[in-house]
């Protein structure tokens, strides 16, 4: 007698849990492409200054290393709860089966932008640009493996 009801209910409940996720799963995807979006921001105003599309200004190359450096010790893996993927998403679902691996990427970001932001301090051009390509190393050593 009471199955109906316990099966309406449980439905009503999955739906509700499903519609909570999909916005969870939104806000994770939005946070952590921002954080890209942070990212890509500096990366590219210091790349054109290494390629010399742009004149080299160590002072400005200085302040996007420690802005790169600052974003990057940000809490990415917050942006990474299990399975978050939807159609505004490039994430590859290999993240969540090798975890570790995807944290290590992360890790050598956090360390190679910090050195980068460290070097720049002192204005050295040779030792930045060397750095810079480090750094940038390791966003492509993540998106080879995690991003589509
Ligand atoms: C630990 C792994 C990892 C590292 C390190 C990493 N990325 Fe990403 N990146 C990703 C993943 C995964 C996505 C796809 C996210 C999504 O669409 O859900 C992404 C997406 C992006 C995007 C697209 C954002 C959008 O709006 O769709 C840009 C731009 C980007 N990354 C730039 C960078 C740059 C620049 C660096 C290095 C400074 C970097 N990333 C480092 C994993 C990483």
């Amino acid at each position: 007698m009471h199955t109906p009801r316990t099966g309406l209910l449980a439905l009503t409940l999955a739906l509700c849990a499903a519609g909570t996720q999909a916005g969870d799963i939104e806000k994770a995807v939005d946070y952590r492409q921002g954080l890209m979006n942070v990212y890509v921001y500096n990366v590219t105003a210091m790349g054109n200054m290494v390629k010399g599309k742009t004149p080299f200004d160590p002072t400005a190359f200085a302040r996007h290393a420690k802005d790169l450096a600052t974003a990057a010790r940000l809490d990415l893996l917050a942006g990474f709860p299990e399975d978050s993927i939807n159609d505004e998403s490039d994430a590859d679902d290999k993240i969540w089966l090798d975890w570790d691996k995807f944290q290590q990427k992360n890790q050598a970001l956090r360390k190679e932008s910090a050195r980068l932001a460290e070097i720049a301090k002192g204005g050295d051009e040779t030792a930045m640009k060397t750095q810079f390509k480090k750094t940038a190393k390791t966003c492509k050593g993540c998106h080879d493996n995690f991003k589509h």
